[in-house]
């Protein structure tokens, strides 16, 4: 056993005891093969020194060819035992709500708001904390991609953005009943035209289009509360006047149809463009960045960026170039482009590097 300074560690040599932080978490365990991404990670916690196994030590060098672990935060997230509990949990509540709403569509039943507001609720508060809501639901984005999925996760990161805002516990309700009906109207366009592949015609879209309206008037028998239905109304309603049905403009727009046009955009686009990649929530930012934010309620949109940017400080990232490192501080004009501190210890502000971009967290 030997204790070597982290400074002169290489890629390959293999840890004699476990390393903790100065916070006392565990960083590696004892018998792991060192890579080069885990060195940075070592120098990220500061930890000035590592017990390396004797013989490992002379057989390193910076040039030996050692497997560098490329597992996705995705693939990691996935294989824990928590994402497991929380798939169980979460297609329970889905077939509950699928049975509610295909009740509401086919016999008109009144809606048991209590009840599904419990479902939704305990499914955040079993198995998340803010970090793992997003982790856990761009997993499952991938297994389950329907409608049913989709009104769940708007709920939940909804009633997270809610909880950012500080509303209030009732307005959180609210809030996640707005969130599960928010696409109710989807429930009675044609399947063909929900799940087409391919590009839509001018014809298909204006079918789509007729969803916040037909949701709307679906839930009007209902004794909810008033905002639940503006929400399904309003939710694709832009502040700058380019939404739909209706182009209202943000001071038309009900304060909870604009929480939930967030949750809507950020789920969706998770599912569309990312979901093969894994978890790239900067690329999310940086789309949001790109396609104006004055679509969006400014306290609302940046509250959200904000904090889901946060989530991430201290993460390992992967670049576009290959080259990987920790994000180090956030950049609140380019909120998409924070200063990385390369594994070469070279600091990359991204905002000045127009070419580079982060790819995945790692
Ligand atoms: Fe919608
Ligand atoms: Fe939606």
């Amino acid at each position: 056993m030997n204790k070597t300074a982290t400074k002169d560690l290489l890629p390959g040599m293999v840890t004699a005891m476990p390393v903790y932080s100065k916070s006392g978490q565990m960083i590696l365990p004892v018998h792991t093969l060192l890579t080069t991404q885990q060195i940075s990670r070592l120098e990220f916690y500061g930890i000035d020194w590592v017990h390396i196994q004797e013989d490992t030590k002379e057989a390193s060098s910076a040039d030996a060819p050692v497997q560098e672990e490329f597992v996705t935060y995705s693939q990691k997230v996935r294989k824990s035992k928590e994402f497991h509990t929380f798939k169980v949990d979460y297609n329970k509540k889905t077939q509950v709500l699928t049975s509610s709403i295909n009740d509401l569509i086919t016999h008109n039943t009144a809606v048991d708001s209590k009840s599904l507001i419990q479902q939704v609720s305990s499914l955040y508060s079993n198995h998340l904390t803010s970090l793992s809501v997003f982790d856990m639901l761009h997993n499952m984005r991938q297994i389950d991609d329907s409608t049913f999925a989709h009104s769940i996760n708007v709920a939940l990161i909804a009633r997270m953005l809610g909880e950012w805002l500080h509303f209030s516990e009732e307005d959180l309700d609210v809030l996640t009943l707005s969130g599960l009906f928010h696409d109710l109207g989807k429930c009675i366009i044609s399947p063909e035209i929900l799940t087409k592949p391919s590009s839509l015609t001018e014809e298909e879209f204006a079918e789509i289009k007729r969803h916040p309206e037909e949701g709307a008037k679906l839930l009007i028998p209902q004794n909810l509360d008033r905002r639940i239905k503006q929400a399904a109304l309003m939710h694709h309603e832009r502040c700058d006047g380019s939404g739909y049905p209706s182009g209202l403009r943000g001071h038309q727009i009900s304060d909870f149809a604009k929480v939930i046009a967030i949750a809507d955009v950020y789920d969706a686009m998770t599912s569309n463009r990312c979901y093969r990649k894994g978890l790239c929530p900067f690329e999310v930012i940086a789309t949001f960045e790109r396609e104006g934010l004055e679509k969006y309620e400014a306290e609302y949109i940046l509250t959200f960026l904000t904090h889901i940017i946060d989530t991430y400080m201290g993460n390992s990232v992967l670049l576009n170039d290959g080259s990987i490192g920790n994000i180090l501080m956030i950049n609140s004009q380019r909120l998409s482009r924070p200063l990385v501190r390369l594994t070469t210890n070279e600091y990359i502000d991204l905002s000045k590097h127009p070419e580079l971009h982060i790819q995945a967290i790692v």
